[in-house]
């Protein structure tokens, strides 16, 4: 296999697919100020992409060069919208296609969905087999956990290294799980050794609790998987994929003139299609780590409006700069 999953240095890092997060504008961000090796979309329904209602699904999709390598994941249980999901995701410029096989939100999971096709093989070789079809030579990966009740990598993982994909994501808890326990990490060297025996060509990319670059370089070192995905740690680190800088490097000043970068970007491009409060959980991600950071996230939570969000955060970022003793 030769697949853009097969040039990357090694350890890499991917940017995890995280719903109502990593949207083109937050995405953008992390691209300007410490981009990973790889980046996802947030995940998107193909059921959704093949109804009336597309347009507002497609909006998942959007993405500027600058983002390449970018992988856009999708969830369903309809193999013929597989299908034609993947035709259209190849016909947007996307370097891959992932599916989603390990979200345990209720809802997809009772459509069967997600995490419940790991309780359905069938089902999961059908839609893989579809997805790759539609994709047309793009490389086809999955993102999953290690197992629903229960860890049950054996035939679980056995199962999907068996499906010949490029990549293969492992977020090491089960369903059941959820965010609650500590990634069980030391899972992974058995993980490889499968690989060795099922699908030598298979890229496998560790995901669970990562906080910072340091620790993939000890995480490869220990496990030696070549990829390592990061989610919420992006959340308290926006920086987290800048090798030259420290969190503590970031100054109060760059913390609110980044904030402000995101608000202006994300009124560029979503206009009144989103609404803005979905802004406010960024503030936390940016205004953190300095005395009185709580005070000043308390103030922005107050506002009603984009503009006076904008507004806020300008005022409070000039009381900074006056006042650096009160950062
Ligand atoms: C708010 C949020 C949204 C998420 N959305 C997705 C998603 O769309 N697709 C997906 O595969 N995983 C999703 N996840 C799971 C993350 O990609 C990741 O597997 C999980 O957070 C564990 O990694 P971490 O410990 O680095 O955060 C989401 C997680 C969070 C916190």
């Amino acid at each position: 296999m030769n697949t853009f999953w097969h040039n990357l240095p090694t350890p890499f890092t991917v940017l995890a697919p995280m719903d109502g997060v990593t949207d083109m504008v937050f995405r953008q961000i992390v691209t300007q100020i410490g981009k990973p090796d790889v980046l996802f979309t947030e995940f998107t329904s193909c059921d959704g992409l093949m109804s009336e209602g597309r347009k507002r699904v497609e909006q998942n999709l959007l993405f500027e060069p600058n983002e390449q390598p970018i992988v856009a994941q999708i969830w369903g249980a309809n193999p013929k919208n597989f299908y034609e999901t993947a035709k259209h995701i190849k016909k947007l410029g996307f370097s891959g296609i992932d599916i989603n096989m390990g979200c345990p939100h209720r809802p997809v999971v009772k459509n069967g969905s997600c995490s419940a096709l790991i309780k359905n093989q069938p089902l999961a070789a059908e839609i893989i087999k579809a997805t790759k079809e539609g994709a047309d030579g793009l490389p086809v990966s999955v993102k999953t956990r290690i197992g629903f009740e229960t860890e049950n990598i054996d035939e679980w993982i056995g199962f999907l290294l068996k499906q010949n994909l490029a990549a293969l994501t492992v977020h090491l808890r089960t369903v059941a799980e959820l965010s609650k326990v500590p990634a069980h990490w030391e899972l992974m060297p058995k993980i490889l050794e499968m690989r060795k025996k099922y699908a030598p060509e298979t890229v496998i990319i560790g995901n669970g609790d990562i906080t910072c670059l340091k620790e993939i370089n000890e995480k490869y070192k220990k496990y030696g998987c070549e990829g390592f995905m990061i989610g919420q740690g992006v959340f308290a680190n926006p920086w987290i994929f800048d090798n030259s800088r420290e969190k503590a490097d970031i100054t109060v000043e760059e913390r609110f003139e980044i904030l402000l970068r995101h608000i202006n970007l994300y009124e560029k491009t979503w206009g009144k299609k989103k609404n803005y409060a979905n802004l406010k959980k960024f503030c936390k991600a940016y205004i953190n780590n300095f005395p009185d950071a709580s005070r000043y996230r308390e103030k922005i939570m107050e506002v009603k409006s984009l503009a006076e969000l904008r507004e806020e955060v300008i005022k409070l970022s000039h009381v900074t700069q006056c006042h650096p003793d009160q950062a």
